[in-house]
């Protein structure tokens, strides 16, 4: 929530800044702004709206300089406005601050500062901080970097922050507790900092990651990192892997539908190499680990949030029938708070695509002060959540950009297929040759899911004729019941249409009071175990004049013959299913979204990596 980029070096600074806040764009974008120093003066540029809105109001200015750093925002205290985008300045102006993060004691450390004298130009609780900065600063008659180090003493909250200076034009001063902060080393003196890696990768693949609580000072082409505490740390530096064009569009009109479109590559490079379907063997890191813990588990809770926590409803029902080990899921932000019972011999699986949810990150310290052990499920490398896990897997999905998660959730489910599977051998519920036939078919997945987007054009006509619709309901049972919810969610967040996912048996306890001729309702109604229950529902809502879309087995005969639209997936397992019948309503929500004229990769209100609770 909230990007940051900066910069210092012999560059020009604007064009990196900016290249920058479009690369972090997913993080937030109700406003955007820069902040450039150039021979002894400092310039706020800043603007609501898009990146695209700051270029164009800093059309005809001077934006020169090689030292300066840029803020895209996500509201939390204070409206989108110009006043309130990021930079904020100190009471002299001296100084400049971006932060992404919530600074919780502002309202006390604003009044002491108002009383003090202190005027606020803005609402949010970012600018307290710089002010705070310049009162030390000046009191303590120390330099900035110390000032810097005094004033994050006396926060609460969560930040990542970057201060530079009018009279520093040679320091560069970053620091995170909470929120991700990764430093950039460039040549010859030049440094990056960013929320992430995106607006790096162009100059170095030479990164550090910053801990919590540490502070990263540049000072005339020197790195040094910090504790708050001020000792010294020796910070290790990552070559970074991604390349260039995985973070582009690659002739797609979206991020979104590029990633849609790449699941058939996400999903196998999430699973190669991590078993062995001749032998039946597994090579991953957190199952040799934990192998003891693993037999003897009574117990997994997965805590996640959005499509991480579908995910992990899809998990429930793979743990619980593939290895019979009880599954509880757990919404992280409920979690955290609800004085949850956790044993030392639970194991708590946090699914995140980011790897920067606050919720979820919380969740996970809860868990370990009882005790358990802490699996991390994430796609972005290096975040906090593997960090904090005690061992875990990468879904090796490539940078997820579009902010409503499509391959990120495929390869999570792909992950947590590989771990039930083999859990359910290490507690003796499946044999060698269950595992064998299991793992053989899931190799078939990605081929299968480029089956289906071949099926596009089918989709786009269904999407047509539903774009104007005002509500939707999805229904499924079984593995098709998460797989309706993050239908219904990816459907609501992108194309802003009311939508409702619902065990399909459950809709006659509420839902079926919606259904008129009026309401389309997608059933995931494929021939699995629960396909007779399945065409029940079907004809409930027929009954009632719904219009139904069915995601149906190729080759079925039966609910063809009921409902009034199809959408077709190749016949699969139980188990494997909702790696398939996601993609239809992926592309179905994506259509229907770009029919209604939304930004399906920057839906409004949202934003990709959740880092405030
Ligand atoms: C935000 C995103 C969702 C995502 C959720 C959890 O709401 O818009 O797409 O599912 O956060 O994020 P995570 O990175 O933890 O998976």
């Amino acid at each position: 929530m909230c990007g940051i980029v900066a910069y210092i070096g012999k560059k020009e600074a604007y064009p990196i800044l900016i290249k920058g806040l479009k690369r972090l764009e997913y993080r937030g974008y109700d406003s955007a702004g820069v902040a450039l120093l150039n021979k002894g003066e400092l310039k706020i540029f800043k603007k609501k709206g898009k990146v695209a809105d700051l270029e164009t109001a800093t059309a005809n200015q001077d934006v020169s300089g090689s030292l300066g750093m840029g803020h895209t925002r996500w509201a939390t205290h204070g409206e989108p406005n110009d006043r309130n985008s990021h930079p904020h300045l100190s009471q002299s102006g001296e100084i400049a601050i971006i932060h992404n993060g919530i600074i919780e004691n502002y309202a006390t450390l604003k009044e002491e500062l108002i009383n003090r004298g202190h005027e606020f130009k803005s609402d949010t609780d970012s600018e307290v901080l710089v002010h705070l900065i310049e009162e030390i600063k000046e009191q303590e008659k120390c330099n900035l970097g110390e000032a810097v180090r005094l004033a994050l003493g006396q926060v609460i909250g969560a930040y990542a922050i970057v201060v530079i200076s009018r009279n520093d034009p040679a320091k560069l001063i970053g620091a995170r507790k909470g929120s991700p902060l990764v430093v950039g080393i460039g040549e010859e003196g030049e440094y990056f900092m960013a929320s992430d890696a995106t607006p790096i990768i162009e100059y170095t693949r030479k990164v550090l990651y910053l801990e919590d609580g540490e502070i990263a000072y540049i000072l005339d082409g020197e790195l040094d990192v910090r504790t708050i505490a001020d000792q010294a740390v020796s910070p290790f530096i990552h070559q970074l892997e991604m390349n260039l064009e995985a973070i582009e569009k690659g002739g797609y009109p979206h991020f979104m539908l590029k990633e849609i479109h790449e699941q058939p590559r996400s999903i196998y490079d999430s699973i190669r190499g991590r078993f062995d379907a001749h032998s039946g063997t597994f090579a991953m890191r957190s199952l040799k680990e934990y192998e003891q813990k693993i037999k003897g588990l009574k117990r997994i809770i997965i805590v996640g949030c959005g499509t991480s926590w579908h995910a992990g409803l899809v998990g429930e029902y793979l743990f619980e029938n593939l290895a019979r080990i009880p599954v509880e899921v757990e919404y992280a932000s409920e979690f955290r708070y609800r004085n949850p019972i956790i044993n030392e011999d639970d194991l708590v699986i946090a699914i995140s695509q980011s790897g920067e949810t606050a919720d979820t990150l919380e969740a996970m310290r809860v868990a370990k002060e009882h005790g358990a052990t802490v699996f991390g499920l994430c796609n972005v490398v290096g975040s906090s959540i593997p960090r904090l896990s005690n061992a875990g897997a990468y879904t090796h999905a490539g940078p997820e950009i579009g902010v409503a998660s499509t391959k990120a959730f495929t390869a999570q489910v792909s992950i947590l297929t590989l771990w039930a599977l083999a859990f359910g051998e290490m507690q003796g519920k499946l044999s060698k040759n269950d595992l064998r036939t299991a793992m053989a078919e899931l190799e078939t997945i990605p081929e299968k899911v480029s089956n289906i987007l071949k099926y596009e054009p089918q989709i786009v006509e269904i999407a047509e004729r539903f774009c104007n619709a005002q509500n939707f309901l999805f229904l499924g049972r079984g593995y098709g019941f998460p797989v309706a919810l993050e239908g219904a969610l990816k459907l609501k967040e992108i194309s802003y249409i009311h939508a409702e996912g619902y065990p399909a048996a459950e809709m006659k306890h509420g839902p079926i009071a919606l259904v008129d001729e009026k309401m389309p309702v997608v059933v995931i109604a494929t021939q699995t175990a629960n396909y007779d229950k399945v065409v029940s529902n079907i004809q409930e809502v027929k009954a009632r004049k719904g219009v139904v879309i069915a995601i149906v087995t190729k080759g079925d005969t039966k609910v063809p013959a009921m409902a009034d639209y199809l959408m077709e997936i190749p016949e699969v397992s139980d188990f494997l299913e909702p790696l398939l019948t996601t993609i239809p309503l992926q592309l179905l929500s994506y259509h229907i979204a770009v029919m209604r004229g939304c930004n399906v990769d920057q839906p409004r209100n949202l934003a990709k990596s959740v880092t405030v609770e």
